[in-house]
């Protein structure tokens, strides 16, 4: 124990030495700057530092990895020697990693060099396949055909391979039984998250695929970067999870007024939206005629924020790609931070959204339902001020107050995204509250059971409701833009069907005594069988993606495509109305309790 204290305070000293060292580094660097410097230009800045969890600091690590990475397809598991003895005697390499995708599947590995040079050496000792139906396009994605001679070469054992897990998605059944065998509720929750959460496979191949896209358009754009962010990045994506990225054309170009040679260009002659739309629509012809993999692309350009869908079947990921909207970086980090915080906040929110998809109240397509996202944000707005308990979590404005000249991020759209980005600094407010999962799970239906949306709004910044600005039946400030409500989108149905839901599942943990086959949060996930309900209805109105992103004033954009949504409100109501009463009286008793 004594040693713990001891290694952590010198990991604290460190950080804190480090911090010094950047401040002093970023003063001289500030003192001729604008405000707005690119994410990308800071994280090369920060690239040296190690063992530290800032986001900063992960993503310059995954994008480093996928600079020295290929793709390569190969035809089994076992021509994973014959591809490591092969690249293996053209640049050494540093690690591989094995993934399959479909019913019959497909094998790909990912091949990690120990540099970028690494794989421009490769890739220029690569060829084209012998027909002359293909775009002669070169990309980090490959595949490793048979070769011409026997080759005689001796077979090297592939000793840095991970042939284990792949990409491989568990099901249902096998999460659901390590579940069942779990010895607490607390344990369970961890469990669940861990077997659901983006692996490191999954993660490395997210990078790749933002990679591809960036070395398909260097030639034309040499400072282009494409950020991934969202889930994929933020620590709270599962297994399968979207890919979101944003792409940045003109990311750390320096501009020097010494320079006296000047890049000829064209003029944008339109409106700065139209323009965006016209380079979105070439980007999607890009992805669609000339890269490997790319399918399935679907150009969504009417929304505020345009958007390109495409499937990438090489890595079988699905992507959104955007060309502004910076803040969702920075979002990213956000919540990345307060993942960071606290080990407990991540399975909570796995918990809170998984129950959420099996009682219906999420749906994978857009719609008048509260999102994921919106979702995990409900969760950090409870760990800032659970109940009587110290919160777990800092309020917004802390961050703000607490943040360095480093932490110091404005968009170009003018969005203040600036808070504290390293969670080693604030050491001393972690670790107050030693609530277990489990109770902090009950706690979390609890206080939003008796939530009071009509009139209170859910604000990370406070770091306690604030009094709701407008009539939206839910509505949670968008921490970085505190003008806009993040779950616009929601009905008052969907929200009177949420209230439910956490009254339901407050009573589902509260009445629960002995483990049965299906207990602790399996029972929370099979709540609407308990109460004799029928299953979640997974049909339901469907919004167009325009309404993704959505401003105050974009609320008339929502449109419905066809399909009622299976209304169960008011036998819902009637049926639970009892235990709501047992359950509003159990928690009077529980503050008076306190
Ligand atoms: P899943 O895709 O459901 O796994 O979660 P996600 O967090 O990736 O959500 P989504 O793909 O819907 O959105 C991607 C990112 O965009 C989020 O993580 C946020 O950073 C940002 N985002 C999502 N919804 C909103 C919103 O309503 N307003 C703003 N400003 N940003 C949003
Ligand atoms: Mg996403």
């Amino acid at each position: 124990m004594s040693i713990f204290c001891i290694l952590n305070l010198k990991n604290s000293q460190f950080c804190k030495l480090i911090d010094v060292l950047k401040c002093l580094k970023q003063r001289q660097i500030y003192a001729n700057s604008t405000s707005y410097r690119s994410l990308s230009q800071r994280l090369g800045e920060i690239n040296g530092k190690q063992n530290s969890a800032t986001f900063h600091d992960v993503i310059a690590n995954r994008k480093l990895e996928a600079k020295r990475s290929i793709l390569v397809q190969v035809q089994s598991a076992q021509s994973c020697k014959e591809l490591y003895t092969y690249c293996n005697a053209i640049t050494p390499v540093k690690q591989m990693f094995h993934y399959s995708t479909g019913v019959e599947p497909l094998h790909f590995i990912i091949v990690e060099f120990s540099k970028e040079a690494d794989v421009s050496n490769v890739l220029s000792q690569s060829t084209y396949a012998e027909s002359l139906q293909i775009v002669p396009v070169q990309s980090l994605f490959l595949w490793f055909k048979a070769p011409v001679k026997k080759n005689k070469q001796k077979v090297l054992k592939a000793a840095k391979l991970q042939i284990e897990n792949g990409t491989f998605i568990l099901n249902e059944d096998d999460v659901r039984h390590s579940l069942k065998e779990e010895k607490s509720v607390s344990n369970q929750m961890l469990s669940l998250y861990n077997s659901i959460k983006l692996n490191d496979i999954s993660t490395r191949l997210r990078f790749i695929v933002a990679r591809q896209i960036e070395t398909a358009l260097s030639g034309l754009f040499p400072h282009v970067v494409v950020y991934p962010f969202g889930s994929s990045v933020n620590g709270f994506g599962r297994m399968g999870c979207d890919l979101d990225l944003v792409l940045r054309l003109n990311e750390n170009q320096s501009t020097s007024a010494d320079s006296r040679l000047v890049f000829h260009s064209k003029a944008i002659t339109a409106s700065e939206r139209s323009t965006s739309q016209r380079h979105m629509e070439v980007i999607g012809d890009l992805l669609q005629l000339f890269l490997p993999g790319c399918s399935h692309v679907r150009r969504i350009l009417q929304a505020r924020v345009p958007i390109i869908k495409f499937y990438q079947q090489l890595a079988d990921v699905e992507c959104d790609l955007s060309m502004s909207n910076m803040s969702g970086v920075h979002m990213s980090n956000l919540l990345h931070l307060m993942g960071e915080f606290d080990s407990r906040v991540r399975p909570l929110v796995f918990t809170v959204r998984k129950w959420a998809a099996e009682v219906g109240l999420t749906n994978s397509h857009p719609g008048r339902w509260i999102t994921n996202f919106s979702l995990g944000l409900m969760v950090l707005a409870f760990l800032q001020k659970p109940g009587y308990a110290p919160p777990v979590l800092p309020g917004l404005n802390l961050l703000i107050k607490s943040a360095g000249p480093e932490d110091t991020f404005i968009t170009e759209e003018g969005i203040n995204c600036t808070f504290l980005r390293n969670p080693e600094r604030m050491l001393d407010f972690r670790r107050l509250n030693t609530d277990s999962l489990q109770s902090l799970l009950e706690q979390f239906f609890v206080h939003y059971s008796n939530f009071d949306f009509s009139m209170k709004a859910v604000c990370l910044n406070e770091g306690s409701p604030v009094t709701k600005p407008d009539h939206s039946p839910l509505y949670i400030v968008n921490p970085l833009e505190q003008g806009l409500n993040v779950s616009k989108n929601v009905s008052m149905e969907e929200l009177e069907r949420l209230k439910m839901e956490m009254r339901n599942a407050t009573w589902i943990l509260e009445s629960q005594e002995v483990k049965g086959m299906n207990w602790g949060v399996l029972s929370l996930f099979d709540g609407r069988r308990k109460f004799g309900m029928s299953p979640a209805p997974r049909q339901a109105k469907l919004l167009e993606v325009s309404t993704l992103f959505e401003t105050e004033s974009d609320g008339e954009r929502i449109e419905f495509k066809s399909g009622q949504v299976e209304r169960e409100i008011s036998h819902v109501k009637s049926e639970t109305k009892e235990n709501i009463k047992q359950i509003e009286m159990k928690s009077r008793r529980r503050k008076s309790r306190r």
